[in-house]
């Protein structure tokens, strides 16, 4: 059924201009607030330090590094409800440059003081859970020594659940099964929980043993002797591909954290398979939960997961809804329909006479069971959201980098259709369920815009000045049916001329009417940041969006004060707070309409 009416969403606020300032910019009725960034207490006694020499076991009780997904969860009924609530956030990764004093560095050694730096970057990973609430003067304030406050970091407890467990010889590593590691989208689900994605997690595994080499299934999830540089395998053989591989298959799942519950520990659901999950999109059909999710990674693909049975059926008996169930992933067709392949051991190829030993083994190895089922090569699935008005769904591609070999010369990749390869800007991608039924196994696609600069691509034909953006990453439908889309330009391209992006500026929000195309700039964050993670109070009169990773691409900030030492002096940044001796820091920002109106109408 549709609620929105035909000309879609009321979109009525000044458009912003794009910007390369080193500020946040929203419209003119608007006002924005920083809330809970990097480092904020959330209990007493563990106060932020400007010249990040707070310790591990103090990181532990602030809020966590670099701001993604975020969803609010009301504490009060009605209208109370959206004046008092939990925000739950995802940190995705930490950055040496600037999460050490300038006397510690950014290098791990294999010492003590090595074990410090990395236990406090697991620290700074994870998920918060904190309580809010809106002052008399509308501005929002945590509660500090809040019972629901909580972290879940790189070495919380947690537990496997559905076909992968625990007693699973290839999970059988050195440690005890801990934590959660680069959460990048997330998703709320109908009874009340959230999902957390685990994504690059590939890149904090490395080794010193120049006798290793990556096994083939290793290779295709990215795992290498140098990682991605954060060398914890040097002060922690939990991270030693070499010593500990076993680690690395408790990593790449969609986690489920029960914000309610403090004590509650955070489950693996291992039947949503094990990629690099962007986001969760949860939503429901016969009652079925459906969890649509993307791998990003250039030409690879999107799932979906539907529950084998009615989520509160499931739940009234005491199980998880997604636990059991169906993991699917899509075949985009050239003449615009679709199709969902099933995952399933001994269905197609996924035999034990191809080397899939049963239904555990495809789930570890996702991305393999995906490649031996002809699923579409992709460019960089980020996140999925479902319009609830009328059952479309709606998924980010942030860019790619082309086709080799054939792989991605396929619909739905512009490449084919516009020649636009490599595809520097990325698209948005919709598509709808045969019948509108999310679980149905065919569906009907289009590209719902082509991202880029006319200036240097014609193809990007929609956009102008007002509008222009690149490299779209997070996106949420919100409940008028508003189309919201976050960017993400990396710091190698952002502000750039050589790359084209010298005009977008600083990575940005924009909202879309998905029934008239119309786009429209809202924000635009300071340099080096991106863009990350969106929702609003059940009233919608207050969003919050993070900032995240501002200054990115700055390495001064341990070594010495003064002279920015970058590759791109357009990302450089020290927000919000300027503090010549201080930090960038990521943050949530928390935006109203002066008159108090609806965000975005
Ligand atoms: Fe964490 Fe693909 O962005
Ligand atoms: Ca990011
Ligand atoms: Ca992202
Ligand atoms: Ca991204």
């Amino acid at each position: 059924a549709s609620g929105a009416g035909r000309r879609g969403p009321r979109i009525g606020f000044t458009p912003v201009p794009t910007s390369s300032a080193d500020a946040l910019t929203v419209p003119e009725e608007y006002t924005a607030q920083v809330l809970i960034p990097w480092g904020t207490p959330l209990f007493a006694g563990t106060e932020w330090q400007k010249d990040a020499s707070n310790t591990a076991a103090d990181q532990e009780k602030q809020v966590g590094f670099n701001h993604d997904g975020i969803f609010y969860y009301p504490l009060e009924d009605g209208a109370a409800g959206s004046r008092h609530g939990l925000l739950v956030l995802n940190h995705e990764y930490t950055d040496a440059n600037q999460i050490y004093t300038a006397e510690q560095g950014s290098a791990i050694t294999p010492d003590a003081a090595g074990r410090e730096k990395v236990a406090k970057a697991l620290a700074g990973h994870g998920v918060t859970v904190v309580e809010v609430s809106q002052n008399a003067d509308g501005t929002w304030s945590e509660v500090i020594d809040s019972p629901y406050n909580r972290r879940i970091t790189g070495v919380t407890p947690v537990q496997f659940t559905g076909p992968v467990t625990l007693d699973h010889p290839a999970l059988a590593s050195r440690n005890a099964p801990m934590g959660t590691l680069n959460n990048c989208g997330s998703g709320p689900t109908p009874w009340g929980t959230y999902l957390t994605c685990e994504e690059n997690w590939n890149g904090y595994f490395g080794t010193a043993d120049t006798t290793w080499a990556p096994t083939a299934s290793q290779r295709r999830y990215g795992v290498s002797a140098a990682g991605f540089g954060y060398s914890w395998h040097v002060a922690e053989p939990r991270f030693d591909v070499a010593l500990n591989p076993n680690e690395l298959h408790r990593f790449g799942w969609i986690v489920e954290i029960d914000p309610m519950d403090p004590h509650s520990k955070p489950m693996k659901r291992t039947a949503l398979g094990r990629i690099k999950h962007e986001s969760a999109a949860v939503t429901e059909s016969r009652g079925k939960a459906v969890v649509y999710s993307g791998d990003d990674e250039n030409l690879d693909y999107a799932y979906k997961f539907v529950s084998a049975r009615p989520w509160k059926e499931a739940r009234a008996r005491g199980l998880s809804p997604l636990d059991e169930g169906t993991l699917y992933v899509a075949k985009f067709e050239a003449d615009g329909t679709g199709t969902w392949l099933p995952l399933v051991h001994g269905v197609g190829p996924l035999t034990a006479a191809n080397g899939f030993a049963d239904q555990a083994d495809v789930l570890i190895r996702t991305r393999e069971a995906a490649d031996a089922v002809g699923a579409t090569p992709m460019h960089r699935p980020e996140w999925i959201s479902v319009d609830e008005l009328t059952s479309e769904v709606y998924l980010t591609l942030t860019n790619g980098s082309g086709y080799t070999q054939g792989r991605g010369a396929t619909e739905p990749n512009p490449a084919v259709n516009s020649e636009r390869n490599p595809n520097p800007y990325g698209h948005v991608l919709k598509w709808r369920e045969k019948d509108r039924d999310h679980t149905a196994l065919t569906f009907e696609w289009d590209i719902f815009v082509l991202a880029g600069d006319p200036v240097y691509d014609e193809k990007a034909n929609g956009l102008t000045g007002d509008n222009i953006f690149g490299s779209p990453d997070g996106i949420w439908l919100d409940p008028d049916g508003r189309l919201w889309i976050q960017t993400d330009i990396s710091n190698s391209s952002q502000n750039l001329a050589s790359r084209g992006y010298d005009n977008i500026g600083n990575n940005q929000m924009l909202v879309a009417n998905p029934r008239t195309r119309e786009i429209r700039r809202f924000l635009v964050g300071p340099r080096g940041c991106e863009i990350t993670g969106v929702h609003t109070t059940p009233d919608q009169r207050t969003m919050f969006v993070n900032v995240q990773h501002p200054g990115e691409s700055t390495t001064h900030w341990n070594t010495q004060f003064g002279t920015p030492s970058t590759t791109n002096p357009r990302t450089v940044s020290n927000w919000p707070q300027f503090d010549p001796a201080g930090r960038p820091r990521s943050a949530t920002v928390v935006i109203r309409r002066k008159d108090g109106g609806v965000i975005g109408s």
